[in-house]
């Protein structure tokens, strides 16, 4: 496990800093924003307006914080489902790690709960949803047998860590997208855009969340 340190965004918002790469697992400008903004409104509330499904399964690449999977958990419209939430992560944070994190403060036992269900298995974590947290690389992944509807693909940045951006990794995770289903990212760089369309993907340039100009969403019809 690389070093990890409890930083402070500009919404009063914790992230982390992997210090090996230098690089934070969320936005500066705040990461419970970012959060919020790109893979929840942009990703899985505009899903539940698209869709009339009740069933909904999620590719999450990189749980780190599990910021993603307590926003998605908690969210109203998503009590109503039956959520499958597949997450990987290279890295588990040691508990002293994630039990400084500020999030939760709105709801701890969710967040607690998350964190301290075992790895490698199904869990339920609420009346209808259900968390499989994989431990283990993207690279090295067998994909599970199983359709997403909804994809957070949030690796650290291409300059940071590229061999998470490249074409055969986009492809091993959009291969097993639903018809209708979708990939959110915070990132939207061109050579991406590029790769998605190549995948079959409808691309979608986004105003991004605050101190970033776009992001990305792409739709496989
Ligand atoms: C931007 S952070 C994810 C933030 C996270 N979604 C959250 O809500 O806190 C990227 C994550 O990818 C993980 N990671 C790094 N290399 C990986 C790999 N090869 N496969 C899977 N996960 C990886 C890191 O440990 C880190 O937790």
């Amino acid at each position: 496990m690389p070093e990890v340190r409890v930083i402070l965004t500009a919404d009063g918002s914790h992230s982390l800093l992997n210090a090996e790469l230098d690089e934070t697992y969320h936005s500066r400008h705040g990461a419970v924003q970012e959060s919020d903004y790109v893979f929840i409104n942009q990703g899985l509330r505009y899903w539940c307006q698209q869709n009339q499904h009740r069933e909904l399964t999620i590719l999450e690449v990189g749980l780190g914080t599990a910021l993603n999977a307590w926003l998605t958990f908690r969210l109203p419209e998503v009590q109503f489902l039956n959520v499958h939430y597949y997450a990987i992560e290279k890295f588990p944070l040691p508990n002293q790690v994630w039990q400084s994190l500020n999030y939760a403060e709105a709801d701890s036992a969710l967040f607690e709960k998350i964190h301290a269900l075992p790895w490698n298995s199904w869990q339920q974590v609420t009346p209808g949803g259900w968390l499989y947290k994989h431990e283990g690389t993207l690279q090295a992944l067998q994909m599970p047998d199983l359709k997403f509807d909804l994809i957070y693909y949030d690796a650290f940045a291409p300059n940071k860590q590229p061999d998470m951006w490249t074409y055969a990794m986009l492809e091993k995770t959009v291969r097993n997208l639903s018809s209708g289903g979708m990939l959110v990212t915070y990132c939207a760089k061109g050579q991406l855009k590029r790769d998605l369309k190549a995948l079959g993907l409808a691309v979608q340039s986004l105003p991004g969340p605050p101190g970033k100009r776009e992001m990305i969403r792409a739709v496989k019809h």
